[in-house]
């Protein structure tokens, strides 16, 4: 991506990276970035994301932290991960099937999906990585509202300078050894980590191009003609809500992401 791309050049061109090169971001990107991130909007502006940015050997302290939690099953979410037995379950299924068919990793085969795990917990070779914490506010749904426009401030801040991250959910099953390594309060929640650099384009996982539904799935348009070309109103409501699938699939793949 190129510097002043048109908007909406740089959110269509960014995509989740899942393998980089070792080569670290020079500082004064990693801060424009950061500068950028702290733009976004936030519940009263409260500001609420908390971020602890490894690099270098703490981060390969924590990398190994993470892997060996893995091979020991020492897991502690700070949050559920239920995608339910509906569409989003159906979407996530298929995300797995593509992102590991990608990784050349079969369903059947269990070792190389336990690879891609690990490759996950090593930031996908990433030099950098983000870890956003939620303070204890509320229920903390709102301030994970305001995380959320934090990180894709983030992401589209670093294609627009021709990086490439990844949200990470995966480095939240591991919430204590996260804590534990970067001496963060236990008050502080692991929502998700952003891992970044430069991509290796020569990856075929990098170049995934993930579909989205179509508008009509996520947007009930209420008197607002010539947006949708649909019929709107409570009838279209329902429809929405009810829908039962996007496209016939029968895999049964759980996604790690
Ligand atoms: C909050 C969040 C957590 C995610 N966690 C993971 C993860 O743990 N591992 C992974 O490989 N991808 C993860 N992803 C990436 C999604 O799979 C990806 O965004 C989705 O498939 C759409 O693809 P795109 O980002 O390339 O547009 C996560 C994305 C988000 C927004």
């Amino acid at each position: 991506m190129v510097a002043d791309a048109p908007f909406t050049d740089v959110v269509r061109a960014r995509r989740s990276a899942r393998r980089f090169l070792p080569t670290p971001v020079p500082a004064a990107d990693i801060r424009a970035v950061l500068e950028d991130a702290q733009q976004a909007p936030s519940n009263s502006n409260t500001q609420p994301w908390v971020v602890h940015l490894v690099s270098g050997p703490a981060r390969d302290t924590l990398a190994q932290a993470l892997l060996d939690a893995f091979e020991q099953e020492r897991t502690s979410p700070d949050f559920t991960g239920d995608y339910g037995d509906g569409v989003h379950q159906e979407r996530s299924q298929q995300q797995a099937a593509v992102t590991y068919a990608a990784h050349g990793v079969e369903r059947s085969d269990h070792e190389g999906r336990r690879d891609v795990v690990r490759a996950n917990l090593d930031f996908y070779g990433a030099p950098h990585v983000a870890l956003l914490f939620l303070p204890p506010l509320g229920d903390r749904v709102r301030a994970a509202g305001d995380v959320g426009m934090y990180a894709q401030n983030f992401l589209l801040s670093l294609t627009a300078r021709g990086y490439r991250g990844i949200p990470q959910a995966v480095l939240s099953v591991y919430a204590d050894t996260v804590r534990d390594v970067l001496q963060v309060p236990a008050e502080l929640k692991l929502l998700f980590g952003i891992s970044f650099g430069t991509a290796d384009e020569e990856a075929e996982v990098n170049h995934l191009k993930m579909p989205r539904v179509p508008l009509q799935r996520s947007v009930v348009v209420h008197d607002t003609p010539g947006v949708l070309h649909e019929r709107s109103g409570p009838d279209r409501a329902s429809r929405v809500a009810a829908a039962p699938s996007d496209t016939p699939t029968t895999s049964t793949e759980e996604s790690p992401t």
